[in-house]
């Protein structure tokens, strides 16, 4: 278990900051449903757009796709999901609370000891109707992978993108599953986001790709903060992958619950291409023209949830200190994924500061997510700010008219140093990417 931080102080600290609330919250809630807040939403987004520039922007074997949540019921049948995604669920005689038959410790129902029924497979997949006529014939699902929409679309990209394989087509989304046990926060809920990569690749290539990728996101993790300690490797048992994979690596996190699924990297070989052509009757196969032969690609796919994503990087990023006999909690978030850049702070509310801090954020909020703010005490807004990870704090003070310089407060290490007004833009950008703050390096140091 992590010693560091249990997950109460992180939902207080999220509710308490406007990182994330529960959802409904006036009507009393509705269980394992979240908001993200005006800060969660930035740090939410930031990590999303951290995964799309790693596995889009910056390769040019990868393009990206947005597929609608609602698809053809077909395509459920085709990739197994009716038949297959499928939960163990036992039923309490008495009270008829449903629990999963695998996570229960012997016989009896753990609310009120109640005799249990057989164990009944249950569909993860959450149902709706299309159109006005509630009958079976309407029914659709909400996807429970995005994968699934870029399976079917693997013709139109790689006839519109005029790529070679291999080639990856990445997606960001909603997903939506039934799952009879949620809980620990934001770490399983029924409806999530999901990052995903279905990398297309030559069969017999697959088992190096596999390599290529588990390593290149366990680094992607490492990259933006995560500690290699809390990190670590599983391969999963034959008993245990799932029914369209041949091979499959975990990524875990050391969740203040102990180790967890953070992204699962799964060889689904030939499976999902090869079942959409037998049940559409449209051909996926790919013409190899170098090798001069036709095949149907297997497939790597990094699959990462955005929410799990975002508790890791706050639970890595959490941590309470004493400074000069005075507690902090800081959030040592990397620059990239932290919610604000810059927060400036007048030394006070007093008109005659007020001016060159307006025109100090104006300065800067084209460039950085900027917060203003000039309420309460220095020593109060400063704490506000290391709670949400801001990595740079602008204080102007009464010096700040006459010399027409400012403050610049660096969260990690508290150093401080004075910049010219005209220089704080070039100063901040390049503090931000990693420069040295005087005697210190923003949170790279803890990395070490
Ligand atoms: N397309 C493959 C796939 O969906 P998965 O292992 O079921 O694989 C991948 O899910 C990732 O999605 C997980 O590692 C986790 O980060 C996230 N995830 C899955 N179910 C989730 C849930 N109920 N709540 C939050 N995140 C979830």
């Amino acid at each position: 278990m992590s010693d560091k931080v249990d997950m109460d102080k992180i939902v207080s600290l999220c509710k308490r900051r406007g990182l994330i609330f529960p959802s409904s919250e006036i009507y009393g809630g509705l269980a394992s449903c979240w908001d993200y807040g005006p800060v969660g939403v930035e740090l939410k987004r930031n990590v999303k757009d951290a995964w799309w520039k790693a596995v889009v922007h910056e390769r040019d074997d990868v393009v990206g796709l947005d597929t609608s949540i609602m698809m053809h019921p077909g395509v459920w049948a085709a990739s197994g999901h009716i038949d297959n995604f499928t939960d163990p669920l036992v039923e309490c005689k008495s009270c008829h609370l449903r629990w999963r038959a695998d996570a229960i410790e012997g016989k009896k129902c753990p609310e009120c000891s109640g005799e249990l029924t057989e164990p009944r497979m249950f569909n993860l997949m959450f149902k709706t109707f299309m159109g006005p006529v509630e009958e079976e014939a309407s029914m659709v699902y909400l996807r429970p992978e995005t994968a699934q929409g870029i399976f079917v679309n693997f013709e139109n990209v790689v006839t519109t993108s005029r790529k070679k394989l291999p080639l990856g087509i990445a997606q960001i989304g909603k997903s939506f599953r039934n799952e009879i046990t949620t809980g620990n926060f934001i770490f399983r809920t029924r409806e999530f986001e999901h990052m995903e990569l279905e990398y297309f690749v030559k069969p017999g290539t697959d088992k190096e790709w596999l390599d290529y990728w588990v390593k290149e996101r366990f680094d992607w993790y490492v990259e933006l903060g995560i500690r290699k300690e809390n990190l670590r490797l599983r391969q999963h048992g034959k008993d245990e992958l799932a029914h369209y994979a041949k091979d499959c690596y975990d990524i875990d996190y050391l969740f203040p619950m102990g180790w967890s699924e953070l992204e699962g990297i799964a060889n689904r070989g030939d499976f999902d291409l090869t079942q959409h052509a037998k049940c559409s009757g449209k051909e996926l196969s790919y013409y190899d023209a170098e090798a001069g032969e036709k095949y149907v690609p297997y497939v790597i796919e990094p699959s990462a949830g955005v929410d799990r994503s975002v508790l890791a990087f706050l639970v890595d990023a959490y941590e309470e200190e004493e400074i000069e006999g005075e507690k902090r909690t800081v959030l040592h978030l990397h620059p990239s994924l932290a919610p604000i850049k810059v927060a400036v702070l007048p030394l006070s509310r007093n008109e005659k500061l007020t001016p060159l801090a307006k025109e100090v954020f104006k300065q800067l909020c084209p460039d950085f997510v900027t917060d203003y703010d000039d309420s309460q005490s220095i020593g109060r807004r400063y704490r506000r700010q290391d709670e949400i990870g801001t990595p740079f704090c602008v204080t102007i003070d009464f010096e700040s008219l006459e010399d027409k310089q400012v403050t610049i407060r660096e969260r990690d290490s508290l150093a401080q140093i004075r910049v010219p007004v005209g220089e704080l833009k070039k100063v901040i950008e390049a503090k931000l990417k990693g420069e040295a703050f005087g005697a210190s390096t923003l949170w790279a140091t803890r990395q070490k």
